[in-house]
Order: C-alpha cells, then structure tokens, then sequence
C-alpha cells in the first residue's frame, strides 16, 4: 500500500478521526541505518543506529509535528499559523501551511538562522519576521501576540506537535522488535525527546515493546540549560538550531530524565563539529551541526563507559546536512583542484590523489 504520511500510519493512535482531513507530506518512515564503521573506531562493541531524520518532507523531524499541528488548527477552522523558530519549525510551518492554503508567520532571530532554512521559509511564502535579539525572545513574543491576533501556535508547546513526534519512537521499535538500550538525541525545548518518550512508553504499555530506554540528551555547551540546571540568557553556539537558553518543555524534560534513567549533558561545538564531518566521511550521513550533537556525546560516552559495551543505541539525527551549507563548507580543508579542459591533467589529478 502506498505510504501516505504518519497520520495516516499511525491513526488509531493520534488524536484523529474520520472527518479529520490529513494535511500531510509523505513526513515519518525515515531510515533507520546501522553505523558500519564508527564503532570500530571507538574501539567499542557496540551497536549504533541512526534516525535519519533530516529525509523528512523539509528536511528535518519538524515535519512529524507539524503534520499533527497543521491538521488540527485547520480542523478547528484557523487561517494562519504562527511559530518562532531556530529556522527548521519556520521551514516546516511554512511547507504545511502552503499545503492547506493558510497563512504562515514564523518569527527567526536576525542573522542566525542557516541559510537553507531561511531559503525554504521564503520559497513557501512564509511572512518572515526577524527579530533583533534570539530564539527564547521570539517564543515569548508568540506567546504574547497570540491571545491578541487570530493565529494558532504551532511550537512544540501546541501538544498536536509531540503527538506527531512519538511516532518516531514506534517506528524505531518497529525496526529493532524492541526499544533500544539508549536513544540520544540534541535537545533546545526538549520537546522531541519529551515526544520520544511518550511514544517508548506507550508501545510499552500496550506490549509492542518489552522495554524503555534511557533518554539521553545532549546539549551544546554554549547553549545547556540542562547540563547547568539553570536557564542560560546569552545562549551561543554553531548549532544554531539549538542556540536556546529558557527551553519550553523544561519539566516535562526533567521527568523524563527521571523516569528513563536518563540524563543532560554539554558538548563542546569543535566535538559536535567533528561528529559531523565523521558521520560524512565515514558513513556516508549528512546531518546539520545540532544533530551531530547526538552522535557526539554517544561517542564520549561510550567511550567513558557510560554507555556500556554490549549496548544497542540509536543517536537521532533531526535535520538534513545540506540545511547549513557555509558551516558545511567552511570546515572543510580538502582543497579543489583546478584544471585547464585536457585529458592529460584529469589523469594527473586522478593518478596524484589515489
Ligand atoms: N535538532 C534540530 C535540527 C532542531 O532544529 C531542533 C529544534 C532540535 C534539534 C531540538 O529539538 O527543541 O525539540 O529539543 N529546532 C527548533 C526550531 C527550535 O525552531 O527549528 P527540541
């Protein structure tokens, strides 16, 4: 049959019904791959899968919440949606927007959204307001203009988003027959491991899964509220999708933790950078700098016996590779070779580079 989204998918287990009209991409049923060369490198049995979640319709897990956010305000009559955005909610919101004809107003900090994202908001016709200061101060404005203007909110706040997102968790213990030993992902408002959690433990309690992972999140250290265990007001880090100090789902996050046996922890932006030119070059998986931040503290982690041999773990991969192209290419030493248009000089290059 063909796959027509996660709403669809996953029905009888999202707050739907048979009147409710999908609004939908194709989003969910992302590739769930098993990494072949890095825990070798690690020097550590373990099994390490990925989420590949930047294969999403806009090239990030945004998409599955947004899928769920967009239906519902449009069922309940809504003709425009509003969010604040790191830039991967703004992209999202203005896609799903343009897909059921409403309006889309998305609220970035100036200057520190990736350039991919800022493309995909202005090519869906998003009405895009830049604000002179960061993510946390766009959220408190929506917040505020949204009890004074006829638009639905489709943050990670709005709880449609994380009913959406819990699917990720039901397709990976589709995947592996049960829940993995840890699941880690990079969290900003922790609504996508609150989300996770939801789905682990619902597939738990109805016997789909016999067991729940420790919900692992990874913060950058410029940027960890978590890992601090206070709100950060100046938050800076080269994951600009994560550059945010006073995260939104703060107690839900915290009982997470509690209850998976989990934890927080910060990650320095030169090992974040370096989980993602390695998932490149050694995998062949290209995922933005924030979703590295996965990989990059379930690499320490292993590596200090946190996480120990024997264990089966999946690292979320939340955005695309391509959604940040200067970080990209701005890390990258490999120098270009130029060569005038002759046979001869393609074969020095070839014969000079094996
Ligand atoms: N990874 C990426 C690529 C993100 O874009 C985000 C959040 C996260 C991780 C963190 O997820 O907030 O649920 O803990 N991006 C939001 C945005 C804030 O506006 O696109 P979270």
């Amino acid at each position: 049959m063909r796959y027509t989204g996660l709403i669809n998918h996953y029905k009888d287990r999202l707050p739907v019904d048979e009147n409710t009209k999908f609004i939908s991409l194709g989003e969910g049923n992302t590739p769930f791959i098993r990494l072949e060369n890095i825990p070798a490198l690690l020097g550590k049995e373990v099994d390490i899968y990925v989420k590949y979640e930047g294969l999403n319709p806009t090239g990030s897990f945004k998409d599955r919440g947004m899928t769920m956010a967009v239906t519902k305000a449009v069922e309940a009559g809504s003709k425009a949606i509003i969010c604040a955005s790191t830039g991967n909610t703004s992209a999202s919101a203005a896609a799903y927007a343009a897909r059921a004809g409403i309006k889309a107003f998305v609220l970035i900090p100036e200057g520190k959204i990736a350039l991919g994202k800022l493309a995909q908001a202005m090519m869906h016709g998003a009405v895009i307001i830049q604000i002179k200061g960061n993510f946390d101060d766009g959220m408190r404005l929506v917040k505020e203009v949204a009890d004074h203007a006829p638009v639905s909110i489709v943050n990670s706040i709005n709880p449609f988003r994380l009913q959406g997102q819990k699917t990720a968790a039901f397709e990976i213990v589709e995947e592996l027959g049960d829940a993995p030993d840890y699941h880690c992902l990079p969290v900003g408002n922790a609504g996508n491991i609150s989300a996770h959690w939801m789905g682990y433990k619902e597939y738990q309690q109805d016997g789909k899964a016999k067991k729940t992972p420790a919900m692992v999140g990874y913060q950058a250290a410029g940027a960890a509220p978590f890992a601090k265990g206070e709100m950060v007001d100046n938050p800076e880090t080269i994951a600009t999708a994560i550059r945010i100090g006073h995260p939104q789902s703060w107690d839900l996050a915290h009982k997470v933790e509690k209850e998976s046996n989990g934890w927080f922890d910060a990650i320095t932006d030169e090992a974040i950078l370096a989980a993602q030119k390695l998932l490149t070059e050694q995998e062949g998986i290209f995922c933005e700098p924030a979703s590295a931040t996965s990989l990059a503290g379930a690499m320490i982690d292993i590596k200090n016996g946190k996480i120990p041999e024997g264990s089966t773990i999946v690292c979320t991969l939340t955005g695309h590779g391509l959604k940040d192209p200067d970080t990209a290419i701005a890390q990258c030493t490999n120098e270009m070779i130029l060569i005038n248009p002759v046979m001869d000089e393609v074969k020095n290059a070839i014969l000079n580079n094996m």
